[in-house]
């Protein structure tokens, strides 16, 4: 089939790879350059794992190619992926700007039957949007080329993306239009070979799932940051809790840990528009502005951890921070915890040594030259000199370290971890303080 995609972003770039993967002939569009420029020359923007060796293996083969010119990606695609940036807006709602102008560019350019698809996280009743925009194009040079708009929202994760991508859980497909679903159904049926995992709806219903499952997950994870909180208070451990509830067929393991914050690129941002959404409507959405509230909160729990230990004046200490990364596998620095840690020490006059396997370069354009940061080739040097160790990115390579190593280096003895990689037991049998989220050595 014939693809185009809009915008080489993650979910664009993903997309189209694992598109081009399946056999279909897929054309990628960008309006900056240097991106197109970095993907010709065999490179790829972003830090995904897998993503490198699909990506040239169907440029390769002739399968996926990239460009800037808009008419050439119109023209290409029956199927066109809406995959570009809906950036949080002021007041938290999606800023559309990028989405109703791709749709534009394709009502202006488009001769033939096209199946426009959204992508992108996009508030309920942005396909009527994308629909209007369209439909406006074609009456302005009176075409009566036809088209229909479908919601189809990704669920990958970042550093899983291929993986999550190529074997879904569940592929949502919102339209009212049989010969665009007809479409979609025959262009995700090799993803959905053992099981059916199409789930063909109406248009708003769909892009509601979307925000419906990250809020849900967000709220699972907000409910255990707290609840760790109170093991901490109550002499409980928030792991034993998590095995004890999680075994509960309804409540499940997965995505219970708890840690020092959720971030990334849709959690936060999702949990945000979907309280505004509501709010237009004139609903108040409370478990969900308590869940944002809560994971505010708990990105300064390993300040509080820190100030009740070192006091709050840190002028002269030096912490070594372990993980800049929102989560592993990413050198995604958005919504990271690890920004705020890092702000909340430079305001109190600390100094940092950071190390992060990919993610060096995204703090470097970050925080500049900055005089309170610099950065270790790996974890055992940012040690040197350190008063405490502080673990906001549960990375593998940190899971087994030299924790006598570690007690040499450390000044204060002392570990804050953020994501409970260690048994509490073990750290203390070094002679080590552990200081974790919501557990403590007996
Ligand atoms: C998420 C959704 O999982 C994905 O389906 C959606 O398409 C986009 O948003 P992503 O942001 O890539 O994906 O990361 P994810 O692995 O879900 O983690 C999000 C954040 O939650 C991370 O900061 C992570 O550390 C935190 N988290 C996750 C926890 O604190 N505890 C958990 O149990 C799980």
């Amino acid at each position: 089939m014939k693809i185009s995609v809009v915008g080489t972003g993650y979910v664009g770039l993903v997309t189209g790879a694992c598109l081009a993967e399946m056999g279909n002939d897929v054309l990628c569009l960008d309006v900056d350059p240097s991106k197109i420029k970095i993907l010709r020359e065999g490179g790829i923007p972003i830090h995904e794992p897998g993503l490198d060796s699909v990506v040239a293996r169907n440029v390769q083969a002739g399968r996926l190619a990239f460009t800037t010119d808009i008419a050439k990606a119109v023209a290409h695609g029956t199927i066109q992926f809406i995959a570009v940036g809906t950036p949080p807006d002021e007041d938290g709602s999606a800023d559309l700007q990028y989405v109703l102008a791709a749709a534009r560019n394709i009502g202006r350019l488009m001769t033939d039957y096209k199946v426009v698809v959204d992508k992108s996280t996009v508030p309920v009743g942005t396909a009527d949007k994308v629909k209007a925009a369209i439909e406006d194009e074609l009456s302005k040079r009176e075409s009566d080329a036809r088209f229909a708009v479908v919601s189809n929202p990704e669920f990958l994760k970042e550093g899983a993306a291929v993986e999550d991508f190529m074997r879904p859980d569940r592929i949502i497909v919102g339209a009212d239009d049989e010969q665009a679903i007809l479409l979609m159904r025959a262009l995700y049926a090799p993803f959905s070979r053992n099981r059916d995992k199409l789930f063909v709806m109406d248009v708003r219903s769909a892009e509601l799932t979307k925000y419906a499952a990250n809020a849900m997950l967000a709220t699972r994870i907000s409910f255990m940051n707290e609840l760790a909180l109170l093991a901490e208070k109550m002499g409980a451990d928030i792991e034993q809790v998590r095995q004890g509830i999680g075994s509960d067929a309804r409540i499940g393991t997965h995505f219970l840990y708890a840690g020092c914050g959720y971030g990334g690129s849709c959690f936060p941002k999702d949990v945000k528009a979907l309280i505004q959404t509501a709010s237009g409507e004139g609903q108040q959405l409370r478990v969900l502005q308590a869940v944002e509230a809560a994971n505010e909160a708990q990105k300064l729990v390993l300040i509080d951890k820190i100030t009740s230990r070192f006091g709050h004046d840190l002028v002269g200490k030096r912490f070594a921070l372990w993980g800049l990364a929102f989560k592993p596998n990413t050198d995604d620095m958005r919504e990271a915890t690890s920004r705020v840690v890092l702000e909340e020490l430079f305001k109190r006059g600390a100094t940092v040594t950071a190390y992060d396997p990919v993610a060096m370069d995204e703090a470097k354009r970050i925080f500049g030259d900055h005089t309170q940061l610099d950065y270790a080739s790996s974890p055992n040097t940012a040690l040197a000199g350190a008063d405490a160790l502080i673990i906001v990115t549960e990375w593998k390579e940190f899971r087994s370290p030299d924790f006598e190593q570690i007690k040499k280096n450390l000044k204060a003895s002392t570990i804050f971890d953020g994501r409970n990689l260690y048994e509490p037991d073990l750290v203390k049998g070094f002679g080590l303080t552990y200081e974790s989220i919501g557990r403590r050595a007996k």
